[in-house]
């Protein structure tokens, strides 16, 4: 029970790596809230989290939602522990692209939701966040590859690792760390999102799992894992730093 009385509140902790940090969140003893925009999967998480979680609907890229979000937190809960920013990933039809094709409307829509969001999703939960809270900020090995066909992602996520630093820096008086999950080729409903046809995503999905060292996609489970250890005080030591989960993808 490494976060027994933690409060914790994971953005898209509706779905796959979200769902699985929850997940492992709350075996471990936290309480808290998830947030994303369906409703549908917003109802079927909470179920299964139980009563110590609740379901926000809202959008990370409107202002609005996010201070919802941390008002009904604080309403429920009190001040937050464990902040996981997680929500992000594909934006439908051109997230992918090519950098001759890429469109200025597809760009800011992949910048807003992977780098602007995670900026003020920080900003807005400053206030609510107990001094010596952990933030865990979910990134990409596409932070370390050049990946064909996403570069916007990419620099994106590389933003975010760059905001591990600067936030740390800028948090030390309180003692709050932030760190970055970077999670290799994860088995979550994503691949359906990135703008990749369904009949393709299986056959993708398989050729991200041929460059993986150990042979097989990960789990969001094992994200969880990784980040109950960056939530806890197992991690005290651990400041700014990044914590790339990826089947060996990027060193091997
Ligand atoms: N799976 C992988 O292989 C992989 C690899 C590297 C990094 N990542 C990163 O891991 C994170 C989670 O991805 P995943 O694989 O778990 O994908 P996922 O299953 O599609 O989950 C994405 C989550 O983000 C939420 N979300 C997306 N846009 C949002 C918005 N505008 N406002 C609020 N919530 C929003 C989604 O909920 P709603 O749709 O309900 O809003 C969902 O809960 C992402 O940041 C992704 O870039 C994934």
């Amino acid at each position: 029970m490494r976060l027994k009385e933690k409060i914790a509140v994971i953005t898209g902790g509706n779905s796959g790596i979200g769902f699985g940090i929850a997940q492992e969140f709350k075996n471990e003893g936290a309480r808290g809230a998830i947030f994303g925009r369906t409703q549908k999967t917003l109802d079927e998480s909470a179920e299964e989290l139980g009563s110590d979680f609740i379901a926000v609907r809202g959008d990370v890229t409107k202002m609005d939602d996010l201070e919802r979000l941390y008002k009904r937190t604080a309403e429920r809960f009190g001040k937050i522990d464990i902040l996981v920013v997680n929500a992000g990933g594909g934006v439908g039809q051109g997230t992918l692209g090519l950098v001759a094709e890429v469109s200025e409307a597809s760009y800011d829509r992949m910048t807003d939701l992977n780098l602007k969001s995670v900026f003020f999703t920080v900003q807005k939960a400053l206030p609510h966040l107990n001094d010596g809270a952990s933030i865990i900020l979910v990134a990409s090995i596409a932070v370390h590859k050049g990946f064909t066909g996403m570069s916007v992602y990419s620099a994106s996520k590389a933003g975010v690792r760059s905001f591990a630093r600067t936030f740390s820096a800028e948090l030390l008086d309180r003692k709050i760390r932030v760190n970055v999950l970077s999670p290799g080729t994860i088995d979550t409903p994503v691949f359906g999102k990135m703008g990749i046809p369904v009949d393709e995503a299986a056959g993708a999905k398989e050729q991200f799992k041929n460059l993986i060292p150990l042979q097989r996609v990960g789990t969001a489970k094992e994200m969880g894992k990784v980040a109950v250890f960056l939530a806890s005080s197992d991690s005290s030591f651990v400041v700014g730093e990044e914590i790339i989960a990826d089947g060996g993808v990027v060193n091997l």
